[in-house]
């Protein structure tokens, strides 16, 4: 089932060279942190190049639920008329975050500390995913929760009428959890702080700071602590998005596997907590450059100008860089897939509990496409089959989950026989262009 009902089956086919502008949409992380922040800030928040993909414009139906006024004007430029910290109204209906994880918490996290009541739902695949991670730390504010058995939407929460300030260790390494309790501390009187081993994507903490938040992070032998104090009035900002790293990864991908590609991937944020697999690609032996290093509304901006690179070598990706690109592994794993030799990619647990169990979702795929993969519960290994030799042919589930999908449709350029997914529907959430963008830079990605 695709996340509208109709799945939409796609498949892709070997490519001549892809080359040309790629410019891909707004970073998804930063777009629903505009919508929530802009709601929770007295005034009025202009956003420009807002992703207009289905994940956020369903934080942008809930943050109208909640009270704030959410406006389009069309070409990407948003604005939001906030209700200030504690000032969200009790939504009439239940909020349904669809596909997305992001949205979902910290929506949960921006109301949790404001006595109203709501009930959260989402489609099949985030129904199945944690919510524990985040209910469980909000009850320290005075939160409470009932949702379906093993903490799982839908799921209401009631917002604490006095919260207390916490001190909160994150026990995984998720900047979803860290920034739910980030935005239900606004709330809360006093100090709250929050610890976490290892460093996530920080956008929450540069953002707040933005919105005039008090808001500090130091690094210790603890962890990155940051130490946030409550009810600031939060101050209406002029926020222009980057383009999304995540999104460009997949243009940047299909050019390192596709014979005499140059594609330039403008504008896109390259703030450390997200860079990773460029990192890693450059260590394979990808011929990827960053051009016009800059820096743009308090994020590091970057043109990425990815090469055909025949002679990739498979590495050991090392655990400590996982959360700087966790969401690129699909994508990586059939870039591996391309080079000579195995990539080794311990230290990615959190894979397993994404839109899809991510491990799995690729392992599979990739193996009906020809292509030796080995796994265990934190850890994957895939065997390189080397530039022109992957055989693909297969049909692949994509499991409600848009990373799948285009990860799938990036191998098919490159494979000796077409690849295909079951419903190519969940790619909206994220990178609704994608067809479009890459036909234009010269791939065959067909609905069939
Ligand atoms: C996100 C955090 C990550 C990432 C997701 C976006 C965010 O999730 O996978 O796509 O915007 O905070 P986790 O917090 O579960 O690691």
């Amino acid at each position: 089932m695709s996340a509208h009902g109709t799945p939409i089956p796609m498949t892709s086919y070997k490519c001549g060279p892809l080359t040309g502008e790629a410019h891909v949409p707004g970073d998804k992380s930063i777009s629903h942190r505009s919508l929530i922040l802009g709601a929770m800030a007295i005034g009025e928040t202009r956003i420009e190049g807002l992703l207009e993909g289905e994940d956020v414009l369903d934080t942008a139906k809930a943050m109208r639920a909640f009270g704030a006024t959410v406006t389009d004007h069309g070409g990407g430029k948003w604005s939001v008329q906030g209700v200030g910290v504690g000032g969200f109204a009790e939504p009439d209906n239940v909020i349904d975050c669809g596909n997305s994880g992001t949205g979902v918490r910290l929506i949960m996290g921006a109301m949790a500390t404001t006595p109203i009541t709501a009930t959260f739902t989402g489609d099949a695949s985030l129904n199945k995913r944690p919510m524990a991670r985040v209910t469980d730390p909000l009850a320290l504010f005075g939160t409470q929760s009932v949702g379906r058995s093993g903490g799982r939407l839908p799921m209401t929460i009631v917002g604490a009428a006095e919260p207390k300030p916490v001190r909160f260790v994150v026990p995984v390494p998720s900047a979803q959890v860290k920034s739910a309790v980030l935005l239900a501390a606004l709330n809360a009187p006093g100090e709250s702080v929050v610890i976490e081993k290892e460093a996530t994507r920080d956008h929450t903490e540069r953002m707040l700071t933005g919105f005039g938040a008090n808001i500090t992070t130091e690094v210790t032998d603890e962890g990155r602590v940051i130490t946030l104090q409550g009810q600031p009035e939060l101050k209406p900002q002029h926020i222009v998005v980057p383009r999304d790293p995540s999104s460009a990864a997949f243009p940047v991908c299909a050019a390192l596997i596709t014979e005499g590609s140059d594609v330039l991937v403008p504008n896109i944020g390259l703030n450390p907590t997200r860079a990773g697999l460029f990192f890693t690609l450059q260590e394979m032996g990808a011929d990827l450059t960053f051009e016009n290093m800059r820096e743009e509304g308090g994020e590091p901006v970057a043109d990425l100008r990815a090469k055909f690179s025949p002679n990739l070598k498979g590495i050991e990706v090392p655990a400590e860089r996982a959360a700087s690109m966790i969401d690129e592994y699909p994508v990586l794993s059939v870039v591996a897939a391309y080079a000579e030799g195995k990539t080794h990619m311990p230290g990615v647990k959190e894979l397993r509990v994404k839109e899809s169990d991510r491990i799995d979702a690729m392992a599979t795929g990739l193996r009906a496409n020809g292509v030796a993969v080995d796994e265990g519960e934190d850890w994957w290994t895939v065997y390189g089959c080397g530039h022109g030799k992957v055989p693909g042919g297969a049909m692949v589930q994509s499991h409600l989950d848009h990373r799948i999908a285009m990860s799938f449709m990036v191998m098919g350029m490159g494979s000796e026989a077409p690849v295909s997914v079951d419903d190519g529907s969940p790619i909206a959430t994220s990178f609704p262009i994608f067809e479009p963008l890459m036909g234009a830079l010269g791939a065959r990605v067909e609905r069939s």
